[in-house]
Parts: C-alpha cells; structure tokens; sequence
C-alpha cells in the first residue's frame, strides 16, 4: 500500500447530473439515475466522481445559481438521496467531489432576497456588491465590467442601485470581504464534509477577491488580447493574490476531517505560475489545467503546455491534473474533427471554422486519452468522453437552454452542445437516458444516430472508445509507473511526442502526418488504432513496454 494521497494519481469522472441518467422519467438527470449506474462507473475504472451543482436553484445557469447550499434541488432528489449516493458510492470505492459555487449566489438565495428588500445602504446589501451608477441620474454602471455571459456584469434595481454579477444577472457576485460570506462558507463545507463528501471542485475559483475600488478594466482588458501570451497583467476582478487567503482557511477545514479530504480549483490564469499559486502547500490541493484542454492538437503546443505546468506543480510539490473536455467547452471529439484545430483565445468563446470530420476528430480523441492518461498526476474524464460523444453543434435554437446563447445576442452557442443526455442503451431516444415510461423527453434532444455511441453498442466492442478507455484505465491501476510520478521525453521527430514513465513505460503520440516507425522490439502494452509492421499511424497514440 502507497501512502500516496489518492488525489495525486486519480482518475475523477465528471458527472453533469442532469444530463447523466433519469431515475423518475421527467426528462432530467438525477441522483436515482446516478445511484442506478455506480456499477457502471465502477467497472470503468474511476476513482471519484465530480458532480456538477446539485443544490436548490432556479436553474437560471444548470445550478451555478445556487439558492439554498446544504439542499438537493428536487429536480434531482432530497438531502437523503445524496446521503445514500455518498454511501453507495464509498462502498463502490469511488469518491465523491461536488461542485462548490463560492463567487455567487442565485438571485433566490434568502441573502439576496434580504438585500433586495432591505433596500439601499442597508447591512444586508453588504453581503453583495451594491454600487449607486455613475453619470448624472445614476443611470450608468458603476465601472465596465463585462459578464461573462456577454453583456454588462452589473443590473440595476429600480431604487435606483445596481449590484454586480460576473456571469448572469440572476448570479448576484457575493463581496468575500464581508465576514459573514467566509463563515457561511466554512459552516457549508462542513455541513457536506460531516456528510461523508471527499472534497470539492471550487467553481469560479478565481473569482471571489475583487479590487474593492472597483476600477474600470484598463482598454488592454477589455479587448480580445491573447492574454496567457502576453504573460499575467493584474485585473481588478480576476485571480487576484488576496484570493488564496480564503484557500488557506478552507484547507484548515478540510484539514480538521479524516479521509483524505480534495480540493480542485477551477482557476483560470494567465500563466502556470499563477495557477500554481492556488496549489501551494496550505492552499488547495488540485487545479484543472486548462492550458492542456486549450492547446491545439499540436505536438509543440501539446509539449509546451506539458511542461510549463508540470514544471510549475513541481515546484510547489502539487500534482498535475489533466482534463480534455467539461460542461463548459466544445467536446473535444469535436475541436479535434478539424484538420487544424483552431488557436483558443481565452475569454473568447471557442467557435470552430469548417465543418467537423468526426472520423478523424475520434481518432484523435482516442490518442488523446492514452496521452492524458499517461501523464503524470490526475484525469478529469467529462462523462461521455468515453463513448467518443461529438458536440452537437445542429441543436434547433428553440431548445437552447444555456444563458449564454440569449445574453450573447444569439452571436455564441453556448455549452448546450456538450450537455446532451448519455445514450445508454436501445435503438432509439431517449436510449435508456429515462426509464420507457418516463412522462417526458430529455431536456435536451439527443441525436437520432446515438443509437451506435449507447454503452451497450459499445460494451464488449474492442475497437469502441469505451473500450479502449476500460483496458486504459485498468492498466493505469495495475501499472506502477502510471498516475503520480515524473516522465522524461524521448528525442523524436517533429510532430512526435515520446516520454518514458518508470519503470517500464513509454508512450508515443503521434501528431504529424506521416506514420511513426516504432522502435525496433518494442512490445506494444495499448494502441489507440490498429498498428500493422510496428507503424504508428497519424493521430495514433501508444504505450509500449520496452
Ligand atoms: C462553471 C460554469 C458556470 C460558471 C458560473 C463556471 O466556470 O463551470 O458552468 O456557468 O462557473 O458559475
């Protein structure tokens, strides 16, 4: 047995539960449906599950509005239902993560209710971030931040004051210096913990500290400059230094509870410096790396990314951790289906040019995965990554749910696209997503050919994509040099990526548009696609023993 914590080498599967499986048959995803395929979950291979908000909430952002944190929103069952998912899902050895939503609150929640009825200066509106507006009426807003929904990031009430709200005006931001928000919070990690949860995925983790004079974004904030370029420049609302105090504190709770307690931050930085700041020792313990999910399918891109962030981890003894795809971006099935994936531009929505090529958008998805999960540290699988899901990029604009499609004026899509439910069995819709009686359809339609991606089409098929994630990921348990460790790169063409594990593993991308000459004897443990005369094929991936 490994003293390792197991969050240096885990595996997290990505639960977007309203889209995951439906229990009740109302055409929403819920914690029945998700208690009903731990085996599932367990026969994959994971070693936790990071569920997407649960709590009570108008559902005004898919539960990012959160209006009642120690509550299941019915939609999804009852406190005593997550209770017995929590136990059901230990007993299955798999952990489980929720998402904390700590920038914001719903507009619902009873702190801003209070604040709306409480009325202008009161102690009530501290909690928030009030403002009177500038210009003679005070009909302007208070400074030029921008939601990140599109749009401007603050609404104005009728007595005359505006409130800020960085993502939907239904998301009031809270103001973190007020000491009741940090109580609260601390008492609502508790709640959870004492619940048996085995940590937290902190949404907008970035976020919570804010410049307190409020000042406008400078022009070179305000534009669509490619930031992580140009290196970190200090924004009045983004990843600001006073934000890890908060961190400090929340691992001091973490800390006083038995089992191994996570954190993964969702932070989005400029640099991988910046980023391993929240990782620090007494800070949180895991961070996504976006940089990773950002960069194109681009061995130097792909290298880079690697190595600054591993680089950066390394320095403050932080594991990395590594993710594809989430609720919030384009599947990556789908970035991949372009012959060149298109450079991301943080802060601006990602809009793939030309039509997708899904074959070959697949097979890259399958090299992807061997790649992430030979990496040193954690992976971050977005459920249906497994079963090769694509984007569905032709959703009918009357079923578009994501507030970004309406506050960007129709311009951007929005994430609807990667939240479809997961077709798990039969010829057709809703493909064991709801039970056969259920009472509705599923919240988002799901495309008619699905039928060939369900888990059963898929299950006991060598060359389907969940089976090359099971054999993966079986390996990656059994295998002493995957999960936590180092890794050395092999010299390799241009377009070939190459890194030893030890002891004994090697795994080799291939990224240019010629086949790959594997070395002489090397006895091939996984390959993403077939491998004929010891040739890896472009967009292939494999990982060899010798
Ligand atoms: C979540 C999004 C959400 C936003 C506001 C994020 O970064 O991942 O889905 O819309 O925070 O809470």
């Amino acid at each position: 047995m490994s003293s390792t914590p197991w969050w240096r080498s885990a595996v997290i599967y990505q639960v977007y539960i309203r889209s995951f499986a439906d229990g009740n048959g109302d055409g929403i995803g819920d914690i029945t449906g998700l208690r009903s395929h731990l085996p599932y979950l367990k026969s994959l291979g994971v070693d936790a599950l990071w569920i997407n908000p649960w709590y009570k909430s108008p559902m005004a952002d898919g539960g990012y509005d959160v209006a009642d944190y120690r509550a299941i929103d019915p939609l999804f069952g009852t406190l005593a239902d997550a209770e017995q998912l929590i136990a059901d899902a230990h007993r299955h050895g798999i952990r489980i993560i929720p998402d904390i939503v700590p920038n914001h609150t719903s507009d619902q929640h009873v702190w801003f209710q209070a604040a709306l009825a409480s009325g202008r200066g009161s102690p009530e509106r501290a909690r928030y971030i009030f403002r009177p507006g500038r210009g003679p009426d005070g009909a302007q807003p208070p400074n030029n931040w921008v939601s990140c929904f599109g749009g401007p990031a603050w609404t104005r009430l009728p007595d005359g004051d505006w409130y800020l709200h960085l993502f939907a005006p239904e998301q009031p931001d809270l103001n973190w210096q007020h000491p009741d928000i940090a109580a609260e919070f601390e008492s609502i990690l508790r709640f959870w913990f004492n619940r048996g949860v085995d940590g937290f995925r902190v949404d907008v983790a970035h976020g919570l500290a804010k410049d307190p004079e409020l000042p406008d974004l400078p022009h070179t904030l305000t534009g669509e400059t490619d930031q992580a370029r140009l290196g970190h420049v200090e924004h009045p609302h983004w990843d600001r230094d006073d934000v890890h105090a908060i961190y400090r504190t929340w691992r001091k709770v973490a800390d006083e509870f038995d089992g191994d307690l996570a954190f993964v931050a969702e932070a989005w930085a400029d640099t991988p410096e910046r980023l391993a700041a929240y990782v620090r020792p007494g800070g949180l313990h895991t961070a996504f790396n976006f940089d990773f999910l950002m960069a194109s399918w681009d061995a130097k891109d792909l290298r880079a990314a690697i190595d600054d962030s591993l680089a950066m981890l390394d320095g403050v003894g932080a594991p990395a951790t590594w993710v594809l795809s989430n609720h919030d971006v384009m599947r990556h099935a789908s970035r991949y289906a372009r012959r060149t994936v298109k450079p991301w531009v943080p802060n601006v929505p990602y809009l793939p040019e030309g039509p997708a090529d899904l074959e070959l958008g697949t097979r890259r998805a399958r090299a992807a995965a061997l790649l992430m999960f030979a990496l040193p540290g954690g992976a971050y699988i977005y459920q249906g990554d497994e079963l090769g899901l694509p984007e569905v990029e032709d959703l009918p604009e009357a079923v578009r749910q994501d507030p970004i499609w309406e506050r960007s004026g129709h311009t951007n899509p929005g994430r609807d696209g990667c939240r479809i439910p997961i077709p798990w069995s039969g010829p057709v819709a809703p493909f064991g997503f709801s039970p056969a009686d259920a009472s509705a359809a599923p919240w988002l339609p799901q495309p008619a050919d699905w039928n060939e991606r369900s888990v059963e089409a898929q299950t006991g098929d060598d060359t389907s994509m969940l089976e090359l994630y099971r054999t993966a990921l079986r390996i990656r348990r059994d295998h002493p040099a995957l999960g936590d460790g180092t890794m050395t790169w092999h010299d390799t063409p241009a377009g070939v990526l190459a890194f030893h594990r030890q002891p004994g593993l090697t795994c080799v991308v291939n990224l240019s548009d010629e086949p790959y000459q594997l070395p002489e004897h090397a006895a091939i443990l996984l390959a993403s696609g077939p491998v004929e005369n010891a040739l890896l094929a472009p967009d292939q991936a494999a990982w060899l023993t010798r």
